[in-house]
């Protein structure tokens, strides 16, 4: 495995992004960073970032680059992510990833491509438990419709997993996002992954880069 690894998850809403940075997490020992993670748990916790992300989030519009970048800057400097991280959900505008290059750099950024089609069934089957977070989909587990398989807990959605606002995160994803895949391509960072293959083919492709 390479040193030092500091990786960069890109592609659109339900490519797999967080299903995978958690299997890269467990494989290299470095932590998982997810920026909507962070702020879903603001959002739990009513605290001061949850009251100013919450409407944003369930609008579908991304949280201001100003807030996002802050809150990763602080996040990279504890004592776990210094010897690599995987960043997922962040650097998702140009900008951002300007801002970031200045003070960091990036070793990898693995592109998961997916067809707009398949991120509807994808997003609308997700379930996640109430209780431990675990996450489900009730394409992939039949027995994913009530309860967790893991500890019982209840099964929710996510407040961002209606149809009305799964397609609104694609329009955004497209104008903002999708350009940053041309951006790491031309620093020759970029490593793309067929995320519609299931999930352990997918994985298999990324530890070739591992
Ligand atoms: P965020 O939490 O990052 O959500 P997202 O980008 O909308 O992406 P998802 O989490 O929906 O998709 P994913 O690629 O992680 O897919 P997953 O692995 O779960 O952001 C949420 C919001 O926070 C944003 O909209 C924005 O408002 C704000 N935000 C966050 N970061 C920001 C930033 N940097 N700047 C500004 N605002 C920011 O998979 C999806 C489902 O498919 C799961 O159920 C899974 O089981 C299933 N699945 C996964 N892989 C496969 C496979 N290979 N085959 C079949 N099913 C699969
Ligand atoms: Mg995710």
């Amino acid at each position: 495995m390479n040193k030092d690894m500091k990786i960069v998850m890109l592609g659109i809403i339900g490519a797999g992004k967080g299903t995978q940075s958690k299997m890269i997490a467990r494989h290299c020992g470095i932590p998982h960073i997810s920026t909507g993670d962070i702020f879903r748990e603001a959002v739990k916790n009513e605290d001061d970032l949850g009251r100013k992300t919450r409407e944003i989030m369930k609008s579908g519009g991304l949280v201001p680059d100003s807030i996002v970048i802050d809150i990763v800057r602080k996040r990279l400097q504890k004592p776990d992510a210094q010897k690599g991280y995987i960043l997922d959900g962040f650097p998702r505008t140009t900008n951002q990833a300007v801002e970031f290059g200045k003070g960091e750099s990036v070793s990898i950024v693995f592109y998961i491509s997916l067809k707009e089609d398949e991120v509807l069934r994808r997003l609308k089957g997700r379930r996640i438990c109430a209780a431990c977070k675990a996450e489900q989909n009730i394409y992939l587990d039949k027995d994913a419709r009530d309860t967790c398989r893991k500890c019982g807990g209840r099964l929710i959605q996510r407040e961002d997993d209606t149809e009305e606002t799964i397609r609104v995160r694609i329009k955004t994803y497209l104008e903002q996002t999708q350009p940053l895949i041309e951006y790491y391509r031309e620093k020759g960072l970029l490593s793309e992954i067929d995320g519609s293959q299931d999930i352990d083919a997918v994985f298999a492709d990324i530890k070739k880069h591992l």
